[in-house]
């Protein structure tokens, strides 16, 4: 497996490789990988003869300095899994080599960043496009892998790259979950024993939603979710919405011609964990 810490490097090989009709499957992280990033690199192996996978912690998502200070940094760990699951190449850049400059872009999503994680983390969509986008230029794939676990994310990347990367085919790829549940993270790894023990109720309150949809009146079933987490005294709701899934506008009387997700962020304990269900399908 290669590793490359510098974009030119990088980008040369790349291009490189695609001109003898390589295709290339491309999965940025930040590293702190687990099961839900290795289904990642799996399904890019499948679809491309090559697969790039980026490791950077990126500061400018952060809306919180102490969420970026104690973000798990699992380095060697992460480049052996990525070797074991066949990845062709690693994308280790540091704060400079990213940004070597002041970074000003602003993008402009409609609503799709301004509802739900864009009301409780400013700034964060407009730090991961600057990211995304960066990458996408510098490694220059034909397909870029992100899991649905962070559903706005996807959305919002796919906007992103439908005006700037219109090469580069976004897939959306399918949550990966514990046993009992709870959602893989890599933020998962701060979790206390009890809050660890009461986050499943997270994902168990999503299906409660779902199957009360769309018979039940949405206020209801929101009433009927906050209550539940409630009954968890590691857990606090931050947000629960019920959103058509290609505006992310909030959902107000059911049309069954449309995808319906119910998106839920909550601390357990000091940790904030986001996920999502369709409710639809
Ligand atoms: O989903 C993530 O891990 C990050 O937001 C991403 C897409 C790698 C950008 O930093």
């Amino acid at each position: 497996m290669l590793v490359f810490e510098r974009k030119n490097q990088l980008s040369d090989w790349a291009r490189q490789e695609k001109s003898t009709g390589r295709t290339i499957g491309f999965v940025p992280t930040m590293g702190a990988l687990h099961r839900g990033h290795l289904s990642l690199v799996s399904r890019a192996g499948m679809d491309n003869d090559l697969v790039i996978c980026s490791i950077f912690v990126n500061p400018i998502q952060f809306n919180n300095p102490q969420d970026l200070k104690k973000y798990p940094r699992t380095p060697e760990r992460d480049l052996r899994l990525l070797r074991e699951a066949g990845c062709t190449a690693v994308f280790c850049p540091s704060g400079t080599e990213m940004y070597p400059g002041p970074v000003t872009t602003t993008y402009d999503f409609g609503q799709l960043d301004k509802v739900m994680e864009g009301r409780f983390r400013e700034g964060h969509f407009n730090g991961v496009a600057i990211v995304v986008n960066e990458l996408l230029d510098v490694v220059g794939p034909d397909r870029a892998y992100f899991g649905q676990k962070d559903f706005q994310q996807l959305q919002i990347v796919k906007a992103l790259a439908r005006k700037e990367h219109p090469g580069t085919e976004i897939i959306g790829c399918p949550t990966v979950s514990e046993d009992d549940g709870l959602a893989l993270s890599s933020r998962n790894a701060r979790l206390s024993e009890q809050a660890r023990r009461e986050a499943p109720c997270i994902y168990r309150a999503l299906q409660m939603a779902r199957d009360s949809y769309p018979h039940t009146p949405i206020g209801e079933i929101k009433k009927q979710l906050a209550r539940y987490i409630e009954t968890s005294p590691q857990l606090k709701l931050e947000y629960f919405d019920i959103v058509w899934a290609d505006s992310l506008m909030p959902v107000e009387r059911p049309d069954p011609s449309r995808q319906v997700v119910g998106c839920i962020a909550a601390y357990a304990g000091k940790v904030r964990l986001i996920d999502n269900l369709a409710f639809n399908s």
